[in-house]
C-alpha cells in the first residue's frame, strides 16, 4: 500500500522578457510615476520581473514549468493521471488552466482543476494533491503555479505595480513507499480581504468594479511574518521536528525582508533560505515551486533534503508544506 508522495521533479519557466528595475522606472515616468532602482532593492530586494508577450497566458507559462519537470522526474505526459494548477491570473473565467494545461500537454481523460489560494496557492494545491495520493486517487500529480500578474498590475500605483511579475513553476508528485511530504498546515482569513484584492468581477458582458491589484503593503507586511512564523512551527509539530531539522527553507518569494524576518523567527541562518525574488519580483503561486526549481538545478537542494514550503497572501490564506525531497 502506498502511504506517501513525493516529489520526484521539478522545472520552472521565465517569460524571455526581463524588465529590469530602471527599464521599469523608466517606463513609468513616461507616465509621471517616480521611482527608482535604489527604492526597489532595498524595500523589496527585486532586481528585475519577467512580463510575458500579448496573447500569452498562465497556461502556456505551465506548459513550459511542466515539461521541464517531467523530464526531470524521467515521466512522459501519457502517465499523469491529476493536474492541479495554483493560479489567480487564469487564462478564461472557466474553463481551468488545469483543463487547458492538459489539453496543451497533448493529454486527455486524468482530473485537471484550478486551485485559487493566491499566493498560497502552490502550497494548498500540493497538500490536495499529496492527499489524492496517498488516498490512491492518483499516482503521478502534475502541480503548477503559473501567474500572469503584468495583466491585474495597475501601472499608475507605484506601491503595487514594481513588486509583481510573470512565471510559473511545477513538481511531478508521485506515489511513494518512502516520505516525501512529511506534513502540512494550510490556513484562510477572509475577514482580511480588502488588504489584498482585485475586486473586480465579471457581470452582464462587463467587468464591474476594479479588475487591478490592490494592495496595504504595510498590513499585508505585518501579518505575513505573523503568520509564516506560525505555519512553519504548527508544519513541524505535526511532523514531530524542530527547526533546526530544516535543511532550506523556501518562502513565498515576495519581499526579502519578509523572508529574512522569518528566518530569524525561527532561528534560522539566511543561508538556508532560497532566494530568488531578485531575478523576478512576487510571480504570486508560482515563486515557491519558481524558487524550489532553481535551487534544485543549482544543486544547492538535493535529494534527502529537508524542505520547508512557505506561502503566504491574499484572503488572507497562508500554509506551509514540509518535505523530504
Ligand atoms: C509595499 C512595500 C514594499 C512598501 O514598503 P514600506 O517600507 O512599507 O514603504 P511605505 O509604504 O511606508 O512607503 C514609504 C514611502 O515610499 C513611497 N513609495 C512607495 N512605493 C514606491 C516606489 N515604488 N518607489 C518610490 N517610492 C515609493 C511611499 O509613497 C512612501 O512615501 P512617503 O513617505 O513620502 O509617504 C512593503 O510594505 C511590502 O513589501 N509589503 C508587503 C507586500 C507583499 O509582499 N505583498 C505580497 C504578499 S503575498
Amino acid at each position: 500500500m502506498t502511504l506517501y508522495s513525493r516529489i520526484t521533479g521539478t522545472g520552472s519557466y521565465l517569460p524571455p522578457r526581463r524588465v529590469s528595475n530602471d527599464e521599469l522606472a523608466q517606463e513609468l515616468a513616461g507616465r509621471g510615476i517616480e521611482t527608482s532602482n535604489e527604492w526597489i532593492v532595498e524595500r523589496t530586494g527585486i532586481h528585475a520581473r519577467h512580463f510575458v508577450a500579448d496573447g500569452v497566458n498562465s497556461s502556456d507559462l505551465a506548459l513550459e514549468a511542466c515539461r521541464h519537470a517531467l523530464e526531470a522526474a524521467g515521466r512522459s505526459a501519457a502517465e499523469v493521471d491529476l493536474i492541479i494548477v495554483a493560479t489567480s491570473t487564469p487564462d478564461m473565467v472557466f474553463p481551468s488552466s488545469a483543463a487547458i494545461l492538459q489539453h496543451k500537454l497533448g493529454i486527455a481523460g486524468c482530473p485537471a482543476f484550478d486551485v485559487q489560494a493566491v499566493c498560497s496557492g502552490f502550497v494548498y494545491a500540493l497538500t490536495v494533491a499529496d492527499a489524492m495520493v496517498r488516498t490512491g486517487a492518483a499516482k503521478c500529480a502534475l502541480v503548477v503555479g503559473a501567474e500572469v500578474f503584468s495583466r491585474i498590475l495597475d501601472f499608475n500605483d507605484r506601491t503595487t505595480c514594481v513588486l509583481f511579475g510573470d512565471g510559473a513553476g511545477a513538481v511531478v508528485l508521485e506515489a511513494s513507499d518512502t516520505p516525501g511530504i512529511l506534513a502540512s498546515d494550510l490556513h484562510a482569513d477572509g475577514s482580511h480581504v480588502g488588504i489584498l484584492c482585485v475586486p473586480g468581477h465579471v457581470s452582464g458582458g462587463q467587468v464591474l468594479g476594479t479588475p487591478l491589484l490592490h494592495m496595504d503593503g504595510q498590513a499585508v507586511f505585518k501579518l505575513a511574518v505573523r503568520v509564516l512564523e506560525e505555519a512553519a512551527r504548527a508544519t513541524l509539530a505535526k511532523a514531530g521536528k524542530t527547526e533546526a531539522d530544516i535543511d532550506w527553507l523556501i518562502p513565498h518569494q515576495a519581499n526579502i525582508r519578509i523572508m529574512h524576518g522569518t528566518a530569524k523567527k525561527l532561528k534560522l541562518g539566511l543561508d538556508k533560505v532560497i532566494v530568488t525574488v531578485h531575478e523576478h519580483g512576487n510571480t504570486s503561486a508560482a515563486s515557491i515551486p519558481l524558487a524550489l526549481d532553481s535551487a534544485v538545478r543549482d544543486g544547492k537542494v538535493r535529494t534527502g533534503d529537508t524542505v520547508m514550503l512557505e506561502g503566504v497572501g491574499g484572503g488572507f490564506t497562508w500554509g506551509a508544506v514540509l518535505l523530504n525531497l
